[in-house]
């Protein structure tokens, strides 16, 4: 591994304009998720989680360049998601996650009206699945009834902006109590977070705490930790509660103090037989640094700075160690990301949520402001 050095953040981008331009020759309707060895990103069903990642990026780089080519790949991505939407599907509180990246930055890019109320359709469907007797939003389907994960926290932005959207306050009031709820339950007094909490779907009670994604029920999922800092610096800036700030900071200052030298993370900080030899995720730090700029922007300087600095080191690390710059034909931009290790499922591969949350976090650190999340 090289050292770090100053990142450049015009020259990443334009790195990333060339990346861009081989994922558009090769995407065509692909919904791509994960990318191993051989460099080619697989077709995931449109209806898993990660299916606005992709447009996502492409309504990024248009916003900064305004090239027709990256609006003309992105544009039909919320008409298909919203097609399978009124068919059997599996979708779930990740609507977020799918119509944040495609029709409501198609709606605030574009004006395009159709794509307002598809974004707003969503946000109904994400408001139907909170739960009055626990407070929090239903993550899963089937019969995960109680289960509530602490991912949620990003699609959160869905509710804020349904709400700013269409004056109803409803959608905040749900937002701002599953975020109390993250407080309580999810974000841990040193800043770690737990993945999963089953509530009793019927009184509301909290039944248990359950490791999910990380190492286990007391252990500190670093993806886990990179969706509660971004999900409560954003809760912060859409509502104005100093508590969402401060549950920010806490999270973030565990994120970046366990942080490894080259400042990229294991999937999960916490491993009980250690971290000798345990994968990265740079997913993880690519959400986390693009998290990192936005609570930076919410605080006054020098603290600013702090988290500024932080998230400059992860970008530099991931550009110098983890990228696929030397590799023109790869169709990923970042490697070893790691999907979910205890169910052995994608370790050291290439995920489209850490190549979105680092062209998200180039493009802030090159004046972009719009907001996705
Ligand atoms: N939201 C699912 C994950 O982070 O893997």
């Amino acid at each position: 591994m090289s050292g770090l050095k100053g990142l450049n953040a015009a020259a990443v981008w334009e790195q990333i304009g060339l990346k861009l331009d081989v994922m558009i020759a090769a995407m065509g309707e692909k919904s791509p998720h994960v990318a191993g060895a051989t460099g080619k990103y697989d077709d995931m069903r449109l209806d898993w989680w990660t299916s606005g990642f992709w447009p996502g990026m492409l309504w990024i780089a248009y916003d900064i360049t305004g090239a027709e080519r990256y609006k003309k790949a992105a544009w039909n991505w919320d008409e298909r998601l919203e097609k399978l939407m009124l068919q059997a599907n599996n979708f779930d509180h990740d609507v977020g996650f799918q119509f944040l990246p495609t029709a409501a930055i198609k709606y605030k890019l574009t004006g395009d009206a159709e794509a307002r109320r598809r974004a707003l359709y969503a946000a109904n469907f994400l408001a139907g699945r909170f739960n009055l007797r626990g407070k929090f939003i239903r993550a899963w389907n089937g019969d995960k009834h109680g289960w509530s994960i602490v991912d949620t926290g990003m699609n959160l932005s869905l509710l804020f902006w349904a709400a700013s959207e269409s004056g109803d306050p409803r959608f905040s009031h749900i937002a701002q109590e599953h975020a109390n709820t993250m407080l309580n339950y999810f974000i841990r007094e040193d800043g770690s977070v737990h993945h999963i909490i089953d509530f009793d779907p019927v009184t509301g009670e909290i039944a248990e705490a359950i490791g999910g994604q990380g190492a286990g029920p007391d252990s500190a999922w670093s993806r886990g930790a990179a969706w509660a800092l971004y999900g409560m610096a954003n809760t912060f800036r859409y509502t104005g509660e100093p508590k969402y700030l401060q549950a920010a900071q806490r999270v973030a200052n565990f994120f970046i103090a366990h942080l490894p030298e080259d400042q990229v993370p294991h999937w999960d900080f916490r491993v009980e037989t250690g971290l000798e030899g345990e994968p990265r995720d740079s997913s993880a730090g690519a959400c986390a640094a693009s998290g990192l700029l936005e609570l930076a922007d919410l605080l006054r300087e020098p603290e600013g700075r702090c988290y500024r600095m932080a998230a400059e080191r992860i970008l530099g690390s991931l550009y110098e160690n983890y990228g696929t710059w030397d590799l023109p034909t790869h169709e990923a931009i970042l490697l070893q990301g790691t999907g979910h290790k205890p169910a052995g499922q994608n370790v050291n591969v290439s995920l489209i949520y850490g190549d979105y949350f680092f062209v998200e976090a180039i493009a802030k650190l090159n004046g972009w402001s719009h907001r996705i999340f």
